[in-house]
């Protein structure tokens, strides 16, 4: 049997498999799932045991563990270390979900549940093409490194030192990470570029406690009008951030990126329809793929504060909250605008209310050629898997880890997402299709098998 017939004649062996890491609640952001956490490192750890890797560990960090393995039985062979993630997004409101968040369930052709795209679906189709390797050929065909990190959804705090005390341990010839989207169905995708991230919390106290709307309302601030005041003033009516220097080192796309992106078969009524609002806004001048992959953002991710609860509570709350986040791209610096972001709210606050401004994770933007020879393997096994040419794109999500590695190696960064741009990640009914799960382990299998080759 090859390779491919192989991977297909075990479908029902693979789904099984990634329903038990689907049905681990790993939420990274929920304190109450750390055991849950735990559990889906553990299950991690063993699977990739049991695709014979060697050394496979259980890393304790500050925060969530990550899981570490190796193969370096190919002497004279490429060194290729893979990365993913087993956390997730919290499932919440699970009253939007059409089956519940931790139950995968196959309907129309795509598999639901939390982490089914990001990241627990993508993972598996590695460890599956693994131990498709391993059954037909019996051993694998490079030095393959593999970390799998529990604290992506919540920016890889604590993975930097893990990084740094770890150098020649993750040192490789190339990252490999699937934890991206293809451009749309049926369009395996080569992702070059990512957006970097800031997220910030900030809250702003007025009163020292709450006070009754009616005693005191008319004299004193109130800092949810406040905060809301404060965010209506960061963008200007063509949508750009109104912060000074906020887009002083945005770099300059060249005609030829330029072009090359426009010209992608990427569909604009798609995108409305995945959207489904009623119209868009984005930054005046830019087409929408420039807008999503190419130009920074600030957006507001959550606001809180004062009386949210049944029926009417006529209440000045003395504190009012708000989430937020820039998304960054080549070649600003995240440290830099996280002090342009700081003193223009401070700014812009009246004297009336006490600020606290914290930033609660960082990363940068990346981009990078891809003109490396494993790029050429990793298109012809997207080929093999897909039965269609690869495209090359840029993405507006981020993953931390994949900056920290470019910048602390230089090596080639090959992203091979099997996602959908509507497959719902971070949303409720999060999916991802079957076609290409399973497309994406023959894919996968091709390319370590092609590296063998080199
Ligand atoms: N897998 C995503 C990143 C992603 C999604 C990249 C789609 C490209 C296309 C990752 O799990 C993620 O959600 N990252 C967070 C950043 C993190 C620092 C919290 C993000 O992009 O919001
Ligand atoms: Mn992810
Ligand atoms: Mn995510």
């Amino acid at each position: 049997m090859n390779l491919t017939q192989y991977i297909d004649s075990k479908r029902e062996e693979h789904l099984n498999e990634l329903y038990e890491f689907l049905r681990i609640p790993s939420v990274s952001a929920q304190s109450e799932h750390k055991p849950d956490i735990e559990r889906a490192a553990k299950w991690t750890a063993d699977r990739l045991r049991g695709v014979g890797l060697d050394n496979v560990e259980i890393v304790p960090t500050k925060m969530h563990p990550l899981v570490y393995g190796e193969s370096l039985r190919a002497p004279g062979k490429p060194t290729v270390l893979f990365y993913g993630h087993y956390d997730v997004q919290p499932a919440e409101p699970l009253d939007l979900w059409t089956s519940p968040a931790f139950e995968p369930t196959i309907r129309g052709g795509n598999l639901f549940g939390r982490g089914t795209a990001d990241d627990k679906g993508q993972v598996h189709i590695h460890i599956r093409a693994l131990d498709a390797i391993l059954k037909t050929a019996g051993k694998l065909p490079i030095n393959l490194k593999v970390m799998i990190e529990g604290e992506e959804e919540v920016g890889s705090v604590s993975l930097w030192d893990f990084v740094s005390a770890s150098k020649p341990r993750l040192k490789a010839d190339a990252l490999i990470v699937s934890d991206t989207s293809m451009l749309a169905r049926g369009v395996p995708s080569i992702t070059y570029g990512l957006r970097g991230l800031n997220y910030y919390q900030i809250e702003i106290t007025g009163p020292a406690q709450d006070l009754h709307s009616g005693i005191f309302g008319g004299a004193v601030p109130n800092p949810l009008t406040i905060l809301s005041e404060l965010f209506a003033k960061l963008h200007d009516k063509d949508s750009r951030v109104t912060i000074p220097g906020f887009y002083d080192d945005v770099a300059k796309l060249s005609q030829a990126e330029r072009k090359s992106l426009n010209s992608l078969p990427w569909k604009a009524s798609e995108f409305r329809k995945t959207v489904g609002a009623p119209g868009l806004s984005g930054e005046k001048g830019f087409s929408i793929v420039e807008q999503l992959w190419t130009r920074p953002t600030l957006e507001l991710n959550g606001i809180w504060g004062g009386y949210t609860g049944e029926g009417a509570k006529t209440v000045i709350p003395s504190k009012a909250y708000a989430k937020f986040s820039t998304r960054l791209v080549p070649n600003q610096n995240p440290d830099k605008i996280t002090r342009l972001v700081e003193r223009h709210i401070r700014k812009l606050l009246p004297k009336t209310v006490k600020l606290k401004f914290d930033l609660l994770s960082s990363g940068k933007p990346w981009v990078a050629p891809y003109t490396h020879p494993f790029f050429e393997v990793a298109h012809n096994a997207l080929e093999k898997g897909f039965g269609k040419r690869a495209v090359f794109i840029r993405e507006g999500g981020s993953i931390p880890f994949v900056t920290q590695m470019y910048d602390t190696f230089k090596v080639p960064c090959i992203l091979l997402g099997f996602g959908l741009p509507d497959e719902n990640a971070h949303a409720p009914d999060e999916h991802i299709a079957l076609d290409n799960y399973f497309g994406g382990i023959k894919a996968v299998a091709q390319f370590y098998e092609g590296l063998g080759s080199l």
